[in-house]
C-alpha cells in the first residue's frame, strides 16, 4: 500500500489545506493541533526515518481554527544518508492529498552579529551551497524548475501581518544551505556574508525544491539558534541548537497560528 493509500484509510476524506514541516526542536505547534490523526513514518512507505534527536517521525493531520493541515514532525537531511531526494515522497503525497503551500520550519545560525539566538527570520531566498539537488534523476522536463518568487509573496505577507499583530520582530533573509553534518568553518560564513547570506543551515532547500516541483507555494521560516561560527566564543552544538529552538518555539508557533487564520480568511 502506497503512503497516500495509507493516509487516505487512516483518515478518510481528510484533505489538508496547509502542509507544514516541522524543523528540529521546532514541534512543539504540531501541540495545537486539534481532533488529530497520527502516523508515524515508519508506517508510511517511502517517509524517512528520522535519526536525528529532536526530529519526531510522525505525520499529523489534523486543524488549525478548523483548517485542516498535514504537519510533517521532522524531516530527513541530505546529511544522513548523502541522498539530497529523502524528502521526495513526502512532499509529493502531500501535494497528493491536496495541500497547495508547504510552510517549512529550520533552526539556523545567524551570519548577522546584529541577529543573535532567538530571532525569527522569513526566508525571502535561498542559496544552494551543496552543488546537489533533489531532482537529481527526475526523468522529464518538468525537472527544469524555476526557483525565482520561489517563496510566495503572498504567504510572506500573511506572516509579516501575523508578526506585527503579535509584536514578533521578522525581518526577511536569505538562507543558504550547506550539506552538514559538520557545522561550518569561520572562513566558511565570512563567505556567505561576502555571498549574501544571512543564515545558514543544513535542511529546508530540498523540501522548497521538492515542493516548488510538486506546484506548491512556499514560506520558510529560520529560527535562528546560534551565531554562526567565528561571530561568538559560544561552542556550536547540537544541543545548543535545541535548547535555543526550545526557547524561540513559543514564538513561532504564535506566527503559524496568525499566519494560518490569515491563510484560511478568518484575519486579514
Ligand atoms: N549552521 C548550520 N546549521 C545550523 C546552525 C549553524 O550554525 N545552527 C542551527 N542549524
Amino acid at each position: 500500500m502506497s503512503a497516500i493509500d495509507l493516509i487516505r484509510a487512516r483518515a478518510p476524506d481528510f484533505a489538508p489545506k496547509v502542509g507544514l514541516i516541522l524543523g528540529s526542536g521546532l514541534s512543539g505547534f504540531a501541540d495545537t493541533l486539534d481532533d488529530g490523526v497520527a502516523i508515524s513514518y515508519a508506517d508510511l512507505p517511502g517517509f524517512p526515518e528520522t535519526g536525528v534527536a529532536g526530529h519526531a517521525g510522525r505525520l499529523l493531520l489534523g486543524s488549525v481554527s478548523g483548517m485542516p493541515v498535514a504537519v510533517m514532525q521532522g524531516r530527513t537531511h541530505y546529511y544522513e544518508s548523502g541522498q539530497a531526494g529523502g524528502m521526495k515522497i513526502p512532499v509529493r503525497t502531500l501535494a497528493a492529498l491536496g495541500v497547495e503551500c508547504m510552510i517549512i520550519t529550520n533552526a539556523a545560525g545567524s551570519v548577522n552579529p546584529g541577529t543573535g539566538p532567538g530571532s525569527i527570520m522569513l526566508v525571502s531566498d535561498h542559496i544552494n551551497f551543496t552543488g546537489v539537488s533533489p531532482l537529481f534523476g527526475e526523468p522529464d522536463s518538468a525537472r527544469f524548475v524555476d526557483l525565482c518568487g520561489a517563496y510566495d509573496q503572498n504567504l510572506r505577507a500573511m506572516f509579516h501581518k501575523a508578526a506585527a499583530a503579535a509584536g514578533i520582530d521578522l525581518d526577511d533573509g536569505v538562507y543558504m544551505w550547506f550539506c552538514g553534518p559538520n557545522f561550518e568553518t569561520p572562513a566558511e560564513i565570512r563567505a556567505a556574508n561576502i555571498l549574501g547570506a544571512d543564515a545558514v543551515g543544513m535542511s529546508t532547500v530540498p523540501e522548497v525544491i521538492l515542493a516548488r516541483h510538486a506546484g506548491l507555494k512556499v514560506a520558510a521560516l529560520s529560527v535562528i539558534t546560534n551565531l554562526a561560527a567565528g561571530l561568538s566564543d559560544t561552542p556550536l552544538s547540537h544541543a545548543q541548537t535545541m535548547a535555543a529552538a526550545d526557547r524561540a518555539s513559543q514564538a513561532l508557533q504564535i506566527l503559524l497560528t496568525g499566519f494560518l487564520a490569515r491563510y484560511q480568511g478568518q484575519i486579514r
